[in-house]
C-alpha cells in the first residue's frame, strides 16, 4: 500500500508567497495515495487561485465559511470530522496567531477548532517575524495543545532576509506526512520473514587479491530496515560492506558469491519476501590460487580463468514454495528492456531498476531512483535518498503481495 493511501488531509492554504508551492504539494501527497481537500484563505486567494488547487486535488476547494453552496456539499463540520489530519501550509504569522487565540471567524480556523484530527502547520514568513516574541509565544502554545510543527527552514526569503521562516519544501512536507502516518503502520508486516542480499561479492584471485565490485549496500541495507521498522523479522545477507546493521534485524556476512548462494537458500525456506540487492559477481575464478600469484619478468600478460557463478535470485524463483521474489537491474542503458527481460527469464514476482549510468544516484551513493516493474504494471519511484526510496520500495512489494 502507498503510505497515505485512504489517509484524507485537509490542506489548508494562508496568505504567504510560499503558497505558490502548494499545487506541487498536493502533486505529491496524491502521489502517496491521499486525498486532499483544500480550504483557502482570503490571504491565500492572493497568491494562487482556487481553480489551481481544484484541478490538482480533484475536489472543490472551500473558500467561506458562510456559502450556502459549499456548506451543503460539504459543510465546514464535515470536512473536519472527514479529516485524518489538517495540514496548515503556508502557515503565516497570523494563522498562527488566530491558531493560537482559537479564533473562529473564517473556515479554516472554525475547521481547526471542529476537528478531532492532529493538526500539523508548515510555518512561513518573514525571519523577524518568525523570531518576535508574539510568534514565538504563539507556537508554544499551540504545541502545548499537540499541533505539530514542521519548519520552518532557513535560507533566502522573497523579502531578500535571509535567517528562518522559509516554508519546508513540498517534499520535505510530504515526508513528515509520511512520518506521522509511519508510526501507525508499525505492525503491516508483522508475521512476515524478509530475506534481503545487499552489497558486493568478493571473489577470489589468490589469497591477497579479488575481483568485486563498487556496490555499498546501502540500498538493501535501507530496505532491510524499512521492513524490519513495519513489524517484520529480518534477514540481511551481506557481502563486505561498511555498514551498521540495522536495529533488530539478524546479519549473516558471506564473502563469495557461493556463500551468498549457499546461505540465502537456507534462509528462504519459510520467508514471506526474498529481495536480492546485491551485487553479485557474474563469475567467479576457476581455481583460486592457494599461494600470492608472482609477476614474472617473462609474461607481459597474465590470464585468469572465470567460471559462472550461481544466479542466486533465479534459483529462489525456481523453488516450489517460493517466497514473493524481487530482483535488481542496474543497468547503464536500455534499462526497462533489460529489466522487463530479467524479470521472465528469471522467473521474478518484480524487478526494481535503477540506471548506474546517471551521475549521484545508484552504487556508492546516498540516493536512488527505481523503475519498478512486474508482469501487469510498471511504477517509477522518483529520485530521493536510499532510505525513502527503501520505505517507497516496501510498500510497493507489500502492495503487489496484497494484490496477487
Ligand atoms: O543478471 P543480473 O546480475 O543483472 O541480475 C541482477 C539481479 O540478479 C539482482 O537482483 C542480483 O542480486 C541477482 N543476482 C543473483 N545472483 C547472481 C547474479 C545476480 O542473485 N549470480
Amino acid at each position: 500500500m502507498m503510505f497515505l493511501q485512504h489517509k484524507n488531509i485537509v490542506l489548508g492554504v494562508t496568505g504567504g508567497i510560499a503558497a505558490y508551492k502548494c499545487a506541487e504539494l498536493v502533486r505529491r501527497l496524491k502521489d502517496h495515495g491521499a486525498n486532499v481537500r483544500v480550504v483557502i484563505t482570503n490571504g491565500g486567494k492572493a497568491f494562487i487561485t482556487p481553480l489551481t488547487l481544484q484541478a490538482v486535488s480533484g475536489n472543490p476547494v472551500a473558500e467561506s465559511l458562510l456559502d450556502p453552496a459549499a456548506e451543503a456539499a460539504m459543510g465546514h463540520i464535515e470536512l473536519a470530522k472527514w479529516a485524518d489530519l489538517v495540514l496548515i501550509a503556508p502557515a503565516t504569522a497570523n494563522t498562527i496567531a488566530r491558531l493560537s487565540a482559537g479564533m473562529a471567524d473564517d473556515l479554516l480556523a472554525t475547521i481547526c477548532l471542529a476537528t478531532a484530527a492532529p493538526i500539523a502547520i508548515a510555518p512561513a514568513m518573514n525571519q523577524q517575524m518568525w523570531h518576535a516574541i508574539a510568534t514565538q509565544q504563539n507556537i508554544d502554545t499551540i504545541k502545548k495543545r499537540s499541533v505539530h510543527v514542521w519548519g520552518p527552514g532557513a535560507g533566502e526569503q522573497a523579502c531578500g532576509d535571509v535567517g528562518f521562516g522559509r516554508m519546508l519544501e513540498p517534499n520535505e512536507i510530504v515526508q513528515h506526512c509520511l512520518d506521522f502516518f509511519d508510526d501507525n503502520h508499525a505492525d503491516l508486516l508483522a508475521g512476515q520473514h524478509w530475506v534481503i542480499t545487499a552489497g558486493p561479492t568478493r571473489e577470489a584471485i589468490d589469497p591477497v587479491r579479488y575481483i568485486s565490485n563498487h556496490s555499498s549496500g546501502k540500498m538493501g541495507f535501507a530496505i532491510a530496515q524499512a521492513a524490519q521498522h513495519l513489524g517484520a523479522k529480518v534477514t540481511i545477507i551481506a557481502g563486505p560492506v561498511n555498514l551498521a546493521v540495522p536495529d533488530n534485524c539478524q546479519c549473516i556476512d558471506v564473502q563469495s558469491a557461493v556463500e551468498m548462494h549457499k546461505a540465502a537458500l537456507s534462509q528462504v525456506a519459510n520467508a514471506t519476501v526474498f529481495v536480492a540487492c546485491a551485487a553479485v559477481a557474474d563469475y567467479r575464478v576457476a581455481k583460486v590460487s592457494e599461494q600470492k600469484i608472482k609477476k614474472t619478468d617473462s609474461n607481459n600478460a597474465m590470464n585468469i580463468a572465470l567460471v559462472k557463478n550461481p544466479d542466486i535470485v533465479a534459483d529462489v524463483a525456481a523453488l516450489d514454495n517460493k517466497p514473493f521474489t524481487v530482483g535488481f537491474a542496474a543497468e547503464t542503458q536500455d534499462v526497462e528492456q533489460y529489466a522487463k527481460g530479467k524479470l521472465q527469464r528469471k522467473k521474478l514476482d518484480m524487478i526494481a531498476a535503477n540506471n548506474v549510468a546517471k551521475q549521484g544516484q545508484g552504487f556508492n551513493s546516498d540516493d536512488n531512483a527505481l523503475m519498478v516493474f512486474w508482469l501487469s504494471g510498471q511504477k517509477k519511484l522518483a529520485l530521493t535518498n536510499k532510505v525513502e526510496l527503501a520505505k517507497q520500495l516496501v510498500a510497493t512489494i507489500n502492495d503487489r503481495m496484497l494484490d496477487d
